[in-house]
């Protein structure tokens, strides 16, 4: 069974006519691009698309959809996205693909904001998924060290070659280990209030409905606004 495929056909279905479609990144959004495609193809429907990443973007303009960037688009009707970690409360960790800047600036210009994920995904409190965090490259060692002395646990997140990982936006990723994140909203702030952070990974009353498979291919959609 392939919760990921299920669910990522089950979000194409929210997708209309003439609607300006934001297309997230990581391996369940990957099978949403491919489900949005085909509609396309089938259906006719126009669509203007952006992106959440350069994976993203190539998989889409390849696949036919027609990809703008974002100066080139009013308001998003609807981003459909993967999440690493999701709360009962509909709070999010994202980034475990290194798209979270991209992807939270997709996601708060858009109306409407669906995640897409398999069951083991949700949990009773976020964390256990290490928080990414993308910082300037200038200076991100003494970050680093401040990350470390609040107990953080950070590490940088390296590419295949055990470089550093570039995000697209040309920064690096801090992942911190923190195990339980009791209090998203307080740490999101304090995250946010570093100097050379440029974005993390929690994302904060953003989505507006789940759509989750289990492993019996049972589909679950649920609101949260
Ligand atoms: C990309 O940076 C992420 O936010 C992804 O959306 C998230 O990691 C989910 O990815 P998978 O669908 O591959 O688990």
């Amino acid at each position: 069974m392939n919760q990921k495929k299920l669910v990522g056909d089950e979000a194409a279905t929210f997708v209309e006519d003439n609607m300006t479609v934001g297309l997230g990144t990581g391996s369940t959004a990957e099978y949403m691009v491919k489900a949005v495609a085909k509609r396309v193809k089938e259906e006719g429907l126009q669509l203007t698309c952006v992106s959440t990443s350069t994976v993203t973007e190539k998989l889409a303009k390849d696949l036919g959809l027609n990809v703008k960037n974002l100066a080139e688009v009013g308001t998003i009707d609807l981003t459909i996205d993967g999440a690493d970690e999701i709360s009962p409360d509909y709070q999010g960790i994202k980034g475990g693909g290194g798209a979270l800047l991209f992807e939270k600036i997709v996601a708060t210009n858009s109306k409407k904001n669906i995640w897409i994920a398999d069951a083991t995904k949700l949990v009773d409190t976020l964390g256990a998924f290490p928080l990414p965090v993308e910082v300037v490259p200038f200076g991100s060692e003494h970050l680093f060290a401040t990350f470390s002395k609040k107990g953080y646990q950070p590490s940088y997140r390296l590419d295949a070659e055990g470089n550093k990982f570039k995000t697209d936006a040309g920064h690096f990723i801090i992942d911190l280990h923190l195990e339980k994140i009791e209090e998203p909203k307080k740490l999101a702030q304090a995250l946010k209030n570093e100097v050379g952070v440029v974005e993390h990974g929690l994302f904060i009353d953003i989505v507006d409905q789940v759509i989750v498979s289990n492993e019996d291919g049972e589909i679950e959609i649920f609101h949260a606004k």
